[in-house]
């Protein structure tokens, strides 16, 4: 059983390992002569330039790798794109047709809401794109096209390396559009693909350097609460840091919207309270990212432990943060494929040293196939 978890004492850690691989895998081949190819659709190229709006549909973290999307998507095809639970997608009435395009995210490609949510699209005549980790389940089978996540199958109950390839394949699909649509040039085109190609070689780098998130984890295991802030995509990455942290150590964790902390959220701040924070680049993103200087300034004020997440040579964020783990540097959209790892590391290692299976969470299963 250890050799089948190379090494590791849980198929997630080894899942963590992978995920440079389950990348890699999951864009090899969509990208031919130039051209974005999602081989596995039944989509024409004229279908999806009649596209007009696009919603994301997922549950879980699946549904955190739709948020993330939602900005990349927007920003090159200019759709509006809106990212809804399945649950609550399916019990409204959303308006669709056969010039919406819906993108089911699903690992398992049987979770139930999920499922029922691509029913109704398709009774809506909506044109159904399933992202899916699982050949021949459910959703794709039931989908127009499926764009296949290639992570292998993912055992540790809380999603890991599948999460990191739907980022990845979600944005072939956000790619694929614009070119389709013309709200990008080729060489354009080519030059995201590209900086997408360049990603698993850095999740590598940094996977190299977690020993110190590791020793953070232990210290900072017996806290009773941590709280997760970001912006922009880093926002979701925050969310599924704080869901990590739930499934695993069952510690209360929220994620929040920085921009929301005096709505609320800072009152919940006090001494010891460890914070973590998911920078923007401070050359790509310099305005949110000096907002969120300011917001740990004012957390840290207030007693806050602050663990800053954010980009090699970033030497602006380093008086105020208590710990700081560096990730490569990238393009912004794609920096939550960097700066989810280190939580998905601190989640597992506090579970671990609160005694935990990370593989089988109390109360969860991998797929949740009745509601
Ligand atoms: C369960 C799993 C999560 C997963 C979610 C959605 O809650 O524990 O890891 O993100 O289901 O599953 P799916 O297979 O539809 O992606």
């Amino acid at each position: 059983a250890a050799a089948e978890k190379g090494g590791h004492d849980y198929f997630m850690l080894k899942e963590i390992e992978e995920q440079p691989a389950a990348v890699a895998d999951t864009l090899r081949g969509h990208f031919v002569d130039g051209r974005i190819v999602l081989d596995e659709q039944r989509l024409s190229d004229q279908e999806l330039r009649d596209i007009d709006k696009v919603f994301v549909v997922a549950c879980g973290s699946s549904y955190h790798s739709g948020l993330v999307a939602k900005y990349a998507i927007e920003h090159w095809t200019r759709l509006p794109v809106e990212v809804e639970l399945a649950s609550e997608f399916r019990y409204r009435d959303p308006v669709l047709d056969r010039s919406t395009l819906v993108v089911a995210i699903s690992q398992s490609g049987e979770t139930a809401d999920t499922l029922e949510a691509v029913r109704h699209a398709k009774d809506q005549k909506a044109r159904v794109l399933a992202v899916c980790n699982t050949n021949g389940a459910q959703i794709p089978r039931e989908a127009d096209a499926v764009l296949y996540t290639r992570t292998g199958p993912e055992i540790g109950v809380a999603s890991t390396k599948a999460f990191l390839a739907q980022m990845a394949a979600n944005l072939l699909v956000g790619l694929a559009l614009a070119q389709a649509r013309g709200t990008k040039y080729p060489d354009e085109v080519a030059r995201e693909y590209q900086d997408l190609e360049a990603m698993p070689a850095k999740i590598e780098q940094l996977l190299l350097g977690m020993g110190p998130v590791r020793e953070l984890a232990r210290e900072l295991a017996a806290s009773p609460a941590v709280l997760f802030l970001g912006r922009h995509v880093g926002y979701p990455v925050a969310l599924e840091g704080a869901l990590k942290l739930k499934e695993l150590a069952y510690m209360h964790a929220e994620g929040f919207a920085a921009g929301e902390l005096k709505h609320g959220p800072i009152a919940l701040i006090e001494d010891g309270l460890p914070v973590i924070v998911v920078m923007p680049s401070p050359k790509g993103r310099a305005v949110l990212h000096s907002k969120l200087l300011s917001n740990i300034r004012e957390i840290q004020a207030r007693g806050a432990v602050t663990v800053v997440i954010a980009e090699e040579g970033d030497e602006t964020v380093r008086p105020f943060a208590d710990h700081l783990v560096e990730i490569p540097a990238s393009p912004s959209l794609l920096q939550p494929l960097l700066s989810t790892v280190p939580l998905q590391v601190f989640a597992a290692e506090v579970a671990q040293t609160r005694g935990y299976d990370v593989d089988k969470p109390r109360n969860l299963a991998k797929s949740v196939t009745v509601e």
